[in-house]
């Protein structure tokens, strides 16, 4: 495994960061500890949860672990706020009220009097910015956080809010989570580049699309019962918002891709996320220790830049205007 400076900073993460959302959906305490002795033992040290994850249950569950094993200082820990924690009219969004509340509560669940990377978990529309932000930089300066990151926002919004944050002095977004794998594209437009150009580390979710290219799922074929698809229990990987023939192109090529390298289509797409110019670190799920392994094999070896060219066309969207027409007019640097 190797390390990589998140963004500009001074911090370094394992180039896989573990995602915890299985914890307490599929894998239980037992389970998800041994997910997480085995990435650490492989060399991991970044683990991403969220204050909603199964109602608390994966913050709870990664804290348990890290009380048993004692080894908080040696990882980077990063959760979210922004979703809805109850009923209430302030129990959501990235007000200064719901941020102070739901910090405390993610650090108790945690078992740490600090996270490493704190993030909004979507940009709130009905919140002002510099209310979010100042009651982020609040938190930076009184300990309980790091650093700050964003997740779902806009290059446009993402970027206002840097200028904000640098207008004021304060801490700013040093992190961005966007979906992004082969079935998600549209992150390459304009946020991988501004981020390279601004410093900003880029950890992507789903990279696995939620497990679409991990070559289980096949056209006219019901899927294995035990996957997210067959079981219906999250409906942005269901069939109706990932399946079309853009995605059984992509898969093919994948599996072919796969073949050849006698790798899995799971390691190749997230070895093809891995190495994308921009990327800190892919944020994979795995909901048992067989799949955590196989997804462990992405690492130590990269694809062939002409295996990346099969990929990328495999998977191409068109661009849409503006950026279509930027990108018939940009001179290109050597
Ligand atoms: N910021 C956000 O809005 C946001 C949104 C979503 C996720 N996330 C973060 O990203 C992390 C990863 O998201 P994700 O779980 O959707 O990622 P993913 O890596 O795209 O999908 C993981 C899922 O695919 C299946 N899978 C994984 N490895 C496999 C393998 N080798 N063989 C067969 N199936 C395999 C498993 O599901 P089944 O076995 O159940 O089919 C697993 O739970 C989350 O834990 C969370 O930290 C963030």
């Amino acid at each position: 495994m190797e390390y990589r400076f998140m963004g500009r900073t001074g911090l370094k993460v394992s180039e896989l960061c573990m995602g915890t959302q299985t914890f307490g959906w599929g894998a239980d305490e037992a389970a998800s500890h041994a997910m997480a002795d085995r990435f650490v033992e492989a060399g991991g040290n970044f683990f991403d949860t969220s204050n909603i994850y199964n109602e608390g249950q994966s913050e709870t569950i990664l804290g348990s672990w890290l009380k048993r094993r004692g080894n908080r200082s040696q990882l980077v820990i990063a959760t979210k706020v922004f979703f809805p924690t109850g009923k209430g009219p302030n129990d959501t969004g990235l007000s200064r009220k719901h941020i102070f509340e739901q910090v405390e509560i993610s650090l108790r669940r945690l078992n740490t009097d600090y996270i490493d990377l704190y993030q909004t978990h979507c940009f709130d529309s009905s919140t002002p910015l510099d209310e979010t932000l100042q009651a982020l930089n609040d938190l930076v300066r009184a300990g309980k956080v790091r650093y700050i990151g964003a997740s779902n926002y806009t290059p446009g919004q993402l970027m206002k809010a840097i200028m904000l944050s640098q207008q004021h002095g304060w801490a700013r977004f040093d992190c961005i989570q966007p979906e992004y794998s082969l079935l998600v594209r549209s992150t390459e437009w304009e946020l991988l580049p501004m981020c390279q150009e601004e410093g900003i580390g880029v950890i992507a979710w789903s990279p696995l699309a939620g497990g679409w290219l991990t070559g289980k799922y096949h056209r006219n074929a019901p899927p294995p019962p035990d996957s997210r698809v067959g079981r219906g229990d999250r409906w942005d990987d269901l069939p109706e918002q990932r399946e079309n023939e853009l995605t059984w192109r992509t898969i093919d090529v994948l599996r072919e891709i796969a073949q050849e390298r006698g790798k899995t289509p799971a390691q190749v797409a997230l070895n093809w996320v891995l190495h994308k110019p921009g990327v800190t670190a892919p944020i994979f799920g795995a909901r048992t220790l067989d799949q955590l392994e196989q997804n462990l094999g992405c690492t130590g070896w990269q694809l062939t830049p002409e295996e990346v060219a099969r990929l990328d066309e495999a998977s191409a969207i068109p661009l849409p205007s503006p950026y279509n027409f930027i990108a018939r007019y940009t001179r290109r640097r050597s």
